[in-house]
């Protein structure tokens, strides 16, 4: 039998003998996010793994995150624990069709969300996550249509926000989809002193309801810096950690999906296990690679993110 304390052993001394970082998004367990180096939102994480030197980036989240890794820091091998471990935002923009809109729509300026594969990224004009779509889109050419892809809800946020009219593209977030209106709405009746804050991939129906949006990072400094005691939270559960560890005093409660399920929990992400973080470290893999012509195309609306944000 393998105990925890094992575990974390056993990925510490991984880590030194491989010249390893481990960067964990905050939807992944709490197990791995307490051994990782750097826990972050993607703007973050793609931050990090752009300046690391290590030899090993081991990515605790999903592939399309691990490609942005590899296309960043091309020279490091990336590794993801799970390689199904996937996202249904990214799978709803399938390449052909991509390419099939800018064919039919040359004049449109791209802006892609982050959760996209390496290929939809290589035909974007500029990258964005969701703690910086607003900037991105504000400093998008004025005098160009714009095609905002795939998260549809996050892109009618965008919109309301900065004014600016945009085409969506119709993907979204399993995760982000899932949450009860009107559960959510008897959880307020009932505790009156919490807020609602939410993930901007939430549907219009919560976040218009929600007294603060963000990204992952954003609500978790929300929680901290806010003087007040009580928060809805309505994105993946994983979240509730940090929360709870860097604002212990706090009363966290996790936002309720329509059904009687987990599905607030993000099945993708939750494909990592730190029994598989042990297995990566070991072998080496499975490495989440690129191929050249897309790294190249892909690195270019990524490196404008970044100068934009
Ligand atoms: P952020 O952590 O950038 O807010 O993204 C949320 C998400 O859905 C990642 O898959
Ligand atoms: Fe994709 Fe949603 Fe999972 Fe994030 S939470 S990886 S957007 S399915």
């Amino acid at each position: 039998m393998i105990f925890l304390m094992d575990l974390f052993e056993k990925v510490a001394k991984l880590k030194k003998e491989k010249n390893a970082v481990i960067l964990a998004h905050y939807y992944q367990e709490p197990d791995i996010q307490d051994v990782a180096d750097y826990i972050g939102d993607s703007l973050e994480l793609a931050r990090v793994s752009q300046k690391t030197n290590a030899d090993l980036i081991l990515f605790a989240g999903v592939h399309f995150m691990a490609e942005g890794a590899k296309i960043l820091n091309p020279s490091r091998k990336v590794i993801l624990p799970d390689l199904r471990a996937g996202c249904s935002l990214s799978d709803s923009c399938p390449p052909e069709r991509f390419a099939q809109f800018k064919e039919n729509n040359p004049d449109h300026f791209i802006i892609t969300y982050i959760n996209c594969s390496a290929a939809i990224k290589a035909m974007s004009d500029v990258i964005c996550t969701s703690s910086n779509a607003l900037k991105i889109v504000e400093k998008a050419p004025k005098d160009r249509p714009i095609l905002f892809a795939p998260d549809r809800n996050l892109g009618r946020w965008v919109s309301e926000k900065t004014g600016r009219t945009m085409d969506y593209w119709q993907g979204s977030c399993i995760v982000h989809e899932t949450f009860s209106e009107k559960k959510i709405s008897q959880l307020k009746f009932l505790n009156p002193e919490a807020q609602l804050i939410a993930h901007p991939e939430c549907e219009q129906v919560i976040l218009k309801n929600a007294d603060f949006i963000g990204s992952t990072s954003q609500l978790l400094n929300y929680v901290i810096q806010s003087p007040v005691q009580k928060f809805i939270v309505a994105t993946e559960a994983g979240i509730l950690h940090q929360m709870q560890k860097k604002a212990p005093t706090k009363t966290l409660i996790a936002a309720p999906p329509n059904q009687n399920c987990a599905c607030n929990e993000c099945p993708f992400m939750k494909l990592n296990t730190l029994e598989k973080i042990v297995s990566a470290l070991e072998t080496g893999g499975p490495e989440v690679d690129v191929p050249l012509e897309i790294r190249e195309k892909a690195l270019i609306p990524l490196e404008r993110m970044l100068e934009w944000s």
